[in-house]
């Protein structure tokens, strides 16, 4: 999600009362031995102001003709390769929905549309357990609404969210969600398929269930539902993952933006606060729908903020709050296999001072037979990192009953550990980080890496090693490497590596800017986000930011991840003006890159009639519509080569 003029209040606030630094980690940072380490490791990543001679590539092993910068209306993809709109907003998802007109968006027509503000995206083979060919599955979240850009007359984003109808409400509940959508490749092109079978919208009132440790526990209940166990819908899904066995994980991030009014259950008011849950929140969904108003349902908002995962191959199925995986403002859940067969999920908690996360399953998978992993999620335990000074990390287990997380302390069971887990993060004194989403595994060297989008708010007192820089304004990235060889890593271990891989900003104009001394003018980044890999163990970088960071749009960088172009970035993509990329997403033969281009024209003083882009159609009365975009090489090929 963007972190200006979105849902007001976003993550860029940070609800963490007291992030903490050690003095040994203030030393650690001002005299770095992490950073003359990682020069000698990574073949001359270099500091600020140095003579950088520009270059094509250099010794990046990625050919493509870099792009230039820019703030523009509309997109740009590097040379040889072509950009084709496979969805937008408002195009038919259900067999019968109506053709979009953007003057009369409506609950019924959304909920069988695409749905708003596509963030994570994932491409699976047509058939559970089968291979991508001519066609293929397409999820995609639908994280929040720009309720200026979705109706006419509504003014800016705040005086929209300020005079929205209860109309307009029910239909911003169904464009959130997420969408099924079945693909085919035509003459080298992805786009929705005919005919399709398993299409589906999940929307902000779809039933779901709760399973796991925290489900029918009393702060899940409510008049609606008395067991805790059954919810309508999910929001702000902002990025997720897969699963081994071919189900969606789409996830929580900024839940506390719907639900207000004065809190009915003073005995909650510290964990609402904790989540940054406020009497007047950014929208005004709590003033028309009695669920999101504290003063009727104190206990809605406990039912959100969690893991769903979604069978995309079976439209009947019910969605699954998997509740074992903690409640946090979850950016993503990216699975990786230890070498005895557990799935592990690496999760980031996108707040600054708030923290890194990972689930290792009781049991492990089983490939044989698919349907038995079924609730493979609901068991096994939770953990939080913290970065230690010398260049190792612990996963610190939030288990009941074990340190602090105890009765004494307001735990009386493992479903109130889940309920409030940065809570209970705080009390094993984590490490607060720089606001962190995807946290991802390159599939070629097993190494885990995690994107910090950036944290102006950290202070000289607060900086740590594996979070730097004072008032942090681009964030960096930074790898994780468990034990043990690249295709077994031991990602199930309590104990790991860590190193900083890059970090973001301008050199030679932001203080401690690091990357590899041939990074040209154009290939530094601000604000990363999310990230792919493609077949060569190579990183591609989305950034959601940049223009209120660093005055470039958000754009795609690629960089290789080892040899002698190790941390090289280089611009690939940029998105139009306002937008940010998200959900990027490689095919495994490199053939086709999926982007997720959400929010464009979401700038400062849009409105539906004058927006600052009206990307991607540019017709006089069409708003600016998020979109799913596939980048190909011309005439084919691996994209980038
Ligand atoms: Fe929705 Fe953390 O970005
Ligand atoms: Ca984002
Ligand atoms: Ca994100």
């Amino acid at each position: 999600m963007s972190i200006e003029d979105d849902c007001g209040e976003p993550e860029d606030i940070g609800s963490n009362p007291a992030p903490r630094a050690t003095i040994g980690e203030i030393i650690a940072a001002r005299f770095s031995r992490r950073g003359a380490l990682l020069s000698a490791l990574a073949s001359g990543i270099a500091g600020s102001a140095q003579a950088r001679a520009p270059m094509r590539g250099g010794p990046s092993s990625l050919t493509f003709p870099e792009l230039s910068h820019q703030l523009a209306q509309t997109d740009a993809v590097a040379e040889g390769h072509e950009k084709h709109v496979v969805i937008r907003w408002g195009d038919p998802v259900l067999p019968g929905a109506p053709a979009f007109d953007p003057r009369r968006v409506t609950a019924a027509s959304q909920a069988m549309q695409f749905g708003y503000n596509n963030d994570f995206i994932a491409v699976l083979p047509p058939a559970r357990g089968g291979r991508i060919g001519t066609r293929a599955l397409l999820w995609a979240n639908h994280e929040y609404t720009n309720t200026n850009l979705m109706f006419p007359g509504m003014g800016t984003n705040s005086q929209a969210r300020a005079r929205v109808s209860a109309e307009q409400v029910q239909a911003e509940l169904m464009a959130h969600g997420g969408s099924v959508v079945e693909l085919e490749r035509v003459e080298g092109r992805w786009k929705p398929a005919g005919d399709p079978r398993l299409n589906r919208r999940i929307t902000g009132a779809t039933p779901m269930t709760i399973s796991g440790p925290a489900a029918g526990h009393p702060r899940l209940r409510t008049s609606a539902d008395p067991t805790g166990t059954r919810v309508l819908g999910m929001f702000n899904n902002c990025a997720g993952g897969t699963t081994p066995w071919g189900t969606i994980l789409t996830c929580e991030e900024n839940f506390n933006v719907y639900f207000g009014g004065e809190l009915a259950d003073a005995t909650q008011a510290e964990s609402h606060r904790r989540y940054g849950i406020t009497p007047t929140p950014a929208y005004g969904w709590h003033r028309h729908i009695a669920r999101f108003d504290r003063a009727k349902e104190p206990n809605e908002a406990n039912r959100f903020g969690w893991v769903v995962e979604i069978d995309p191959y079976d439209p009947a199925s019910t969605p699954i709050k998997r509740t074992a995986l903690g409640r946090v403002k979850h950016e993503g859940a990216t699975h990786a296999i230890a070498p005895d067969g557990r799935v592990v999920i690496y999760m980031g908690d996108d707040e600054r001072f708030d923290y890194v996360y990972r689930f290792v399953t009781a049991r492990p998978w089983n490939p044989q037979d698919l349907a038995a992993n079924r609730d493979l999620l609901d068991e096994g335990v939770l953990s939080v990192a913290k970065f230690d000074a010398d260049g190792t990390m612990r996963w610190l287990p939030l288990v009941h009953g074990q340190g602090p997380l105890t009765a004494a302390n307001g735990f009386a069971s493992q479903a109130e550990v889940l309920i409030e887990t940065r809570r209970a993060a705080d009390l094993l004194e984590a490490t607060p980080m720089d606001r962190p989403e995807d946290v991802e595994t390159n599939p070629v060297t097993g190494v885990v890496y995690v994107m910090l989008t950036n944290n102006t708010a950290r202070t000289e007192a607060l900086v740590n090693a594996a979070n730097p820089r004072a008032a942090n304004a681009h964030g960096h990235v930074l790898e994780i490497v468990p034990p043990g060889a690249a295709n077994a890593r031991g990602h199930a271990a309590e104990t790991m590596r860590w190193s900083l891989f890059l970090r973001a900003g301008k050199p030679g104009i932001d203080a401690g800017a690091q990357y590899h001394r041939a990074t040209s003018d154009e290939g530094w980044l601000s604000c990363p986000d999310n990230c792919t890999f493609d077949s060569k163990g190579r990183i591609w970088i989305a950034t959601d930011g940049a223009t209120s960071a660093a005055g470039v749009a958000d754009g795609l960088y690629a960089a290789d991840t080892t040899g002698a172009g190790r941390a090289l970035t280089r611009l690939f993509y940029q998105a139009p003006t306002g937008a940010e990329v998200c959900g990027p997403l490689m095919l495994p033969d490199d053939s086709a890159l999926f982007l997720a281009i959400q929010h464009p024209g979401e700038d400062a003083g849009s409105t539906f009639e004058e927006p600052s882009t009206r990307w991607p159609d540019f017709e006089p009365d069409m708003p600016p519509r998020p979109s799913v975009v596939v980048i190909t090489k011309t005439g084919g090929g691996a994209v980038g080569s």
